[in-house]
């Protein structure tokens, strides 16, 4: 029988150190793009891909995020006495229907795979998406409806997977290729932070992952990896050795490392300019300021 995709692990238990001072009150993944936090576009698009229990593993100062999800009955009520049906529509679209979200506790950072086995428990013996709030990837298809439609095919581990440069190899989990298939790529290893210079590819691991429950058994194991953390990536390539396949998947679309600050700032520019009230103040703004810099760099020369 094929297995469906109904379960997504929301690992954010991170200490969001790049964004400090910030993240010191802030969870990283309430910072917003204009106006929506991160993970109301991580949840929207597990939506999309058919997702049906929102995990959440996060750890302590992230009440923020719990309370985003949840009503806010004062606040509906003053939306409504003062008309503003619109405003009241996007409150009550980020509201979580009962039971469909958890949320549970990773009690030390001791890295990304540590916060996935968390969840074991409420995933089960299902197959399971893991998404990265940080990673915001924008296109005509949502990466995870790809990823979850490319599953349908593979009922294999599925990683989200996109070229780097040489440079940036060692900030990824990188792919080892043994077979282009269309979009996927049948992979024959994986290593997480390659040394620069070792990498075997320049394929990187995105944060959109399909994984089996036998990922869940090798993370058993808490085998200590790169930078002293519980790799995600170690486990899905145990399984690989296991005799399961694991395969890298091309998504179509445009990527914002949000978790860097020069990533976030690109996706809020890029995502502004995607608005129809915002777009042409803002155009105009950039021209400007983008102009008074080149005259001054022209006047220094
Ligand atoms: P990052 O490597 O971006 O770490 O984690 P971070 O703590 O969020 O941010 P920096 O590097 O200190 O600025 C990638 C993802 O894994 C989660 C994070 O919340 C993020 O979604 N994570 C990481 C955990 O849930 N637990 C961990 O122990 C580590």
């Amino acid at each position: 029988m094929r297995s469906k995709v109904t379960k997504a692990i929301f690992p954010v238990a991170g200490m969001g150190t790049r964004f400090l001072p910030a993240t010191k009150s802030v969870p990283k993944e309430i910072m917003t793009l204009v106006d929506r936090p991160l993970v109301q576009y991580a949840v929207d698009e597990a939506r999309a891909a058919g997702i049906k229990e929102f995990i959440f593993v996060t750890s302590r100062g992230k009440g923020a995020l719990e309370d985003y999800f949840d009503s806010a009955p004062q606040l509906e009520q003053s939306l409504r006495k003062s008309g503003k049906k619109e405003l009241l529509e996007i409150l009550k679209s980020t509201n979580m229907g009962s039971g469909e979200v958890a949320y549970l506790r990773q009690h030390q950072p001791l890295g990304l795979g540590h916060a996935v086995w968390c969840a074991r428990r409420l995933v089960g013996n299902e197959p399971f998406a893991v998404i990265l709030p940080d990673d915001v990837i924008t296109g005509k298809t949502p990466c995870l409806r790809q990823m979850v439609d490319a599953f349908e095919e593979t009922q294999s581990n599925i990683v989200a997977a996109m070229e780097v440069p040489d440079d940036k190899t060692s900030s990824y989990g990188i792919l080892d290729i043994q077979e282009h298939r269309g979009d996927l790529v049948l992979t024959k290893g994986m290593v997480e932070k390659p040394a620069p210079g070792t990498q075997p590819s320049n394929l990187a691991v995105i944060g959109r992952y399909i994984l089996t429950p036998t990922v869940l058994e090798k993370l058993n194991r808490k085998h200590v990896g790169a930078g002293g953390e519980i790799q995600l990536t170690d486990a899905i390539d145990d399984a690989r050795n296991a005799g399961e396949d694991v395969y890298g998947f091309r998504f179509e679309g445009q990527r914002y490392d949000c978790g860097s600050k020069a990533g976030f700032l690109q996706a809020t520019v890029a995502f502004a300019l995607e608005r129809e009230d915002l777009r042409d103040d803002l155009r105009a703004f950039l021209h400007e300021i983008l102009m008074s810099e080149e005259a001054v760099s022209k006047a220094a020369e």
